[in-house]
């Protein structure tokens, strides 16, 4: 395709120039379009160089903003994309990332202090809309104000924090690639660490995959969540942001179904009998209930304001969903499919993800910034929290053991709780971005699905060490389904 020259850009400014214009705009002028105007002015002055007159960047040095601009301001993953853009701005980007196939690993200078929030604001209405970026904007636009951007830019971070902010958005291309990692660099084998199959969920390229036999299902649009059947034959996984939920055989990876679960699905669980299956739905606070044998949608049930994930106890008799934007945990019979309880989580604003003790006595709760909580379930009590890696994660109670693993996306560690002594344990270094987590249902090993490099870690949970690294074919691995550890 061949873009033309922005006229768009010059004209504007050309009339303004001509008309002698541009000194006394009055209040009432000052709209949206004139912000425009005023943003093209800052584009010109402070980002052109750079990025160039027509947004079309410098291959392998400063990236384009036609066409991805937009494409940032339209992600929904961890922080969203219009927040991030504001962070960039403000703060710059340091850390090497790839754009259209091509790598940059430039610095991007901050630019707060030195452009008003007003022209921060207008700069960034001014990018989304032009270079044909308009296009593709989400509809309704609401332009940026210079309140917004006073909000979301009020700490003092580096380029290299909004480096991993953008992490945990879209993560990056793998720092290691199969040819890298010989099989003989570690201990053990690919199989030694994998005593049953894993599933994992690469939400950036639509793919399911299966470890260790390294079979690639494509056409999973989204896959964000998994779960996996108690027998191991079905997967439940959701797609992000395309509201559909899909059961698949795990034999030959063929999508089964294909469910409207709502119009976003989170996370998705599978009851312990095997027949229920759970679709989170946030923004409708209600979870889907599927028949997994009729692969069909029973129920909606309420649920309470932006649940997110959900877990089931032993017996299968309750359902418990984190409530994130109630900060609280709603417990669903599963008798009546029923919501019967509201448990709040103080210390834990924003629970996210969840797993229930081997004796379901305790809740274990992710939030969406870096708490880890603890919730009697009888006394309705959080125990205690503690503090972990930056960002949302999921969380795991490791099978026959007394510790409990976590992730953290905007993050570079997982991090060991000790469920006896209710104490933070461990930190370990797996790389950029980790989120899935679960352990092998014998407890030996810890998978973590590392959204920032597409592979996954491996841990032995017994010396607490890293002892494999699996590239992964697809990107953003988001999190893991393994039989036997639900
Ligand atoms: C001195 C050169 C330079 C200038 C001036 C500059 N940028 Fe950048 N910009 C970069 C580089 C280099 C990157 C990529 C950084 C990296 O590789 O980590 C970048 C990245 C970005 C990104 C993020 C893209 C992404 O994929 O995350 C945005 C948005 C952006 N710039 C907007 C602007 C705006 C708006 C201005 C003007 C206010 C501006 N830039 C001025 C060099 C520049």
């Amino acid at each position: 395709m061949c873009y033309q020259k922005p006229t768009i850009f010059l004209k504007p400014l050309a009339i303004a120039i001509l008309l002698g214009l541009q000194a006394n705009v009055t209040h009432a002028e000052q709209d949206n379009s004139q912000n425009f105007d005023d943003g093209a002015q800052v584009y010109k002055s402070y980002c052109a160089a750079c990025h160039q007159m027509d947004g079309s960047g410098v291959p392998g040095s400063f990236p384009p903003q036609k066409g991805h601009a937009v494409e940032m301001f339209n992600l929904e993953t961890g922080i969203t994309g219009r927040q991030y853009l504001v962070k960039v701005v403000n703060y710059g980007l340091t850390g090497s990332i790839e754009v259209n196939g091509i790598d940059y690993s430039g610095n991007m200078p901050a630019w707060k202090g030195a452009l008003s929030d007003q022209q921060i604001a207008d700069v960034l209405n001014f990018i989304v809309t032009s270079f044909g970026n308009d296009n593709q904007l989400q509809k309704p636009f609401l332009p940026y104000t210079a309140n917004e951007i006073n909000a979301i830019a009020n700490e003092d971070i580096s380029g290299t924090d909004v480096y991993k902010l953008r992490l945990s958005m879209i993560g990056q291309k793998p720092s290691i690639s199969a040819n890298k990692v010989p099989d003989n660099s570690y201990a053990l084998t690919l199989d030694e660490t994998l005593p049953s199959p894993i599933y994992v969920a690469a939400q950036n390229s639509s793919q399911i995959e299966k470890l260790p036999s390294l079979q690639v299902w494509e056409g999973v649009k989204g896959a964000h969540y998994d779960a996996i059947t108690p027998d191991g034959s079905r997967l439940l996984v959701s797609g992000f942001k395309t509201g559909q939920v899909y059961i698949i055989d795990t034999d030959s990876g063929k999508i089964l179904a294909n469910l409207a679960a709502g119009d976003i699905a989170q996370g998705v669980k599978i009851s312990p009998n095997g027949k229920l299956g759970f679709a989170v739905v946030p923004k409708q606070h209600s979870v889907t209930v599927i028949d997994m044998e009729k692969m069909k949608v029973i129920k909606k049930i309420k649920v309470g304001k932006e649940p997110h994930n959900t877990v089931f106890n032993a017996d299968g008799s309750k359902a418990f969903v984190t409530l994130q934007g109630a900060g609280a945990i709603a417990v669903i019979n599963m008798q009546s499919l029923i919501k019967e309880n509201e448990i709040s989580t103080p210390g834990i604003k924003t629970p996210h993800n969840i797993d229930i003790s081997r004796d379901d006595k305790r809740l274990w709760l992710r939030d969406f910034t870096g708490k880890v909580g603890v919730l009697d379930i009888a006394s309705e009590k959080v125990l205690k929290v503690f503090k972990v890696g930056t960002g949302h994660g999921g969380i795991d109670v490791i099978p026959n053991s007394h510790l409990v693993v976590t992730g953290a996306i905007s993050d570079s560690t997982i991090s060991i709780i000790d469920t006896d002594k209710l104490k933070l344990v461990h930190t370990i270094d797996v790389g950029a971005g980790p989120h899935g987590v679960r352990a092998s249902a014998d407890g030996r090993f810890i998978f973590v699905s590392v959204t920032g490099e597409n592979k996954i870690a491996i841990i032995d949970s017994t010396t607490l060490t890293v002892v494999r690294e699996q590239p992964i074919n697809g990107r953003f691995p988001f999190w893991i389904a393994v039989q036997g550890n639900p």
